[in-house]
């Protein structure tokens, strides 16, 4: 699969240039809280992700504050996973779209345009987070009365506070970048 960041250039740029309004949706006591600028995550990492949550078909993915659409888009064309994206930008929930489309994923993967804070996450089987420290401790409690046995939960850079991750795996793109990369289980 391409990297989606390639094609993201012009169209993106311009769109996040116009400005946007997370305003626009609500979260669990009114308005949505913006958790974490959009930063992408190199595609290598997106893998690594996506094999330390042995993702697979029978796997339903969310992607909470899912950027341009990667994580849920390279679990469907690489695993046949479906996949569902939550963002508060609009414009980057269109871009997501559009790039499903390229990839010919369309019929696997959606795209909310919701608070991650405020969508049921009962559907999932496994999680992937990068949205920084604070946001994945106001998600803890959601995850942990949502997701059943057996889901997983994969962070990019950061923990779950004294949630105890199952493993902790560093993983290195072809530029040097270095992530490092948090799965957490859930359990009874
Ligand atoms: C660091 S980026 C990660 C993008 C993507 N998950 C990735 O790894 O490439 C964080 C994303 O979360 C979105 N975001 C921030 N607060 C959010 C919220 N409350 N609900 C949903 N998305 C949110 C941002 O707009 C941004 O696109």
């Amino acid at each position: 699969m391409p990297d989606p960041s390639r094609g993201l250039s012009l169209a993106l740029l311009v769109l996040l240039a116009a400005g946007c309004s997370p305003a626009a949706v609500s979260g669990p006591e009114g308005e949505a809280r913006y958790l974490a600028d959009y930063v992408p995550t190199p595609m290598e990492v997106v893998d690594r992700m996506l094999e330390l949550a042995e993702v697979g078909n029978e796997d339903v993915v969310y992607d909470l504050g899912s950027g341009d659409g990667r994580i849920p888009i390279r679990a469907a064309r690489r695993f046949g996973a479906r996949g569902v994206g939550v963002e508060i930008e609009p414009r980057l929930v269109w871009f997501s779209r559009r790039n499903a489309a390229r990839e010919g994923v369309e019929h696997l993967v959606t795209f909310l345009h919701q608070d991650a804070l405020a969508v049921d996450l009962t559907p999932a089987t496994v999680v992937t987070l990068y949205l920084g420290r604070e946001g994945n401790l106001l998600l803890r409690p959601i995850l942990r009365r949502s997701l059943r046995p057996g889901a997983r939960v994969v962070s990019h850079a950061f923990d779950m506070g004294d949630w105890v991750p199952d493993r902790v795996v560093r993983a290195t793109t072809h530029r040097g970048e270095e992530a490092v990369l948090y799965l957490w289980v859930i359990r009874e």
